[in-house]
């Protein structure tokens, strides 16, 4: 594995390779989700490319930008092994020279939920996505359906501007419990790992009342609310997946995504189930 820290490098040695460029964009601390993005795009793509970069731009000013797990000896182990060609992991002065002028400002898709508790976060997002596709020129970008909103404004930002990239949706990777895995995990004690399922365990019960006929989401909701302690609830909807206003009622033979967040202390986790009505 080739492990680049410049755009200008990036560039070059992507002129060199040829056949389908698969790429999966990282802020590192991988786990075996990111790994499977990996595996998936070995197997459609000749070459694979991953960046690692956690991006001061999607972290609110009390977030966790200083603390957010960092292992990149660990992690450029790991692509290599998984059979990555090249691993781009620029410094922050390379991606965000000072005096920028423009950032990529998603529309109401990126408003609700996450949107909505992370002010700023989907155009830190959606900006530090483009400027990747515009260094790496993949074919193929992979992303992880547990970031379900941000996999729907990265989809729409590449139809909308026209980025000559595919954006290929990849399941959620799960402990045995239930829980998603995330890098975020890394921050939770013994007790919080024990109660962190308890999202996913809230958001299957919503999926199996709307997939048993219940078209009241509110009251879904608030019977799935009960499933949550000892998490602290931050939101639990019903979305449409291409448009993420909650939804009151539930529309007949919809795909739809029953969608949550919620606090263990301090850390913040978030999931999704798909939900498919009668
Ligand atoms: O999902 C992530 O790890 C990040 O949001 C991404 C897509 C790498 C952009 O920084």
């Amino acid at each position: 594995m080739r492990t680049v820290a410049t755009v200008a490098d990036m560039r070059r040695v992507r002129r060199s390779l040829s056949g389908t460029l698969g790429f999966i964009p990282t802020m590192g601390a991988l786990h075996a989700g990111h790994l499977s993005l990996v595996e998936r795009a070995r197997t459609e793509c000749a070459t694979v490319v991953a960046s690692i970069f956690v991006n001061p731009l999607q972290f609110g000013p009390n977030e966790d930008f200083e603390r957010y797990p960092r292992t990149p000896d660990r992690d450029a182990q790991a692509l290599a092994r998984a059979g990555v060609d090249v691993l781009f992991a620029p410094q922050r002065a390379e991606m965000y020279p000072p005096g920028a002028q423009f950032s990529v400002v998603p529309g109401s898709l990126a408003t609700y939920l996450e949107g909505d508790r992370r002010p700023g976060f989907f155009t830190g997002v959606a900006t530090v996505v483009l400027k990747l596709f515009n260094i790496v020129t993949p074919d193929v970008a992979y992303f992880g359906q547990k970031d379900a909103q941000q996999l729907a404004v990265v989809t729409r930002m590449v139809r909308d501007l026209d980025v000559p990239v595919r954006v290929a949706a990849c399941p959620t990777v799960r402990e045995p419990d239930g829980l998603a895995l995330s890098s975020r995990n890394a921050y939770l004690d013994d007790a919080q790992r024990a109660a962190a399922p308890h999202l996913h365990a809230a958001l299957v019960q919503i999926a199996h009342a709307l997939e048993g006929g219940q078209r009241d989401v509110c009251a879904a909701v608030a019977q799935a609310e009960a499933a949550l302690p000892p998490l602290k609830m931050d939101y639990l909807a019903v979305v449409d997946p291409a448009v993420f206003e909650p939804l009151r009622t539930a529309p007949g033979k919809a795909a739809l995504l029953a969608v949550g967040a919620a606090f263990a202390g301090s850390t913040r986790l978030i999931d999704n189930v798909e939900v498919q009505t009668p």
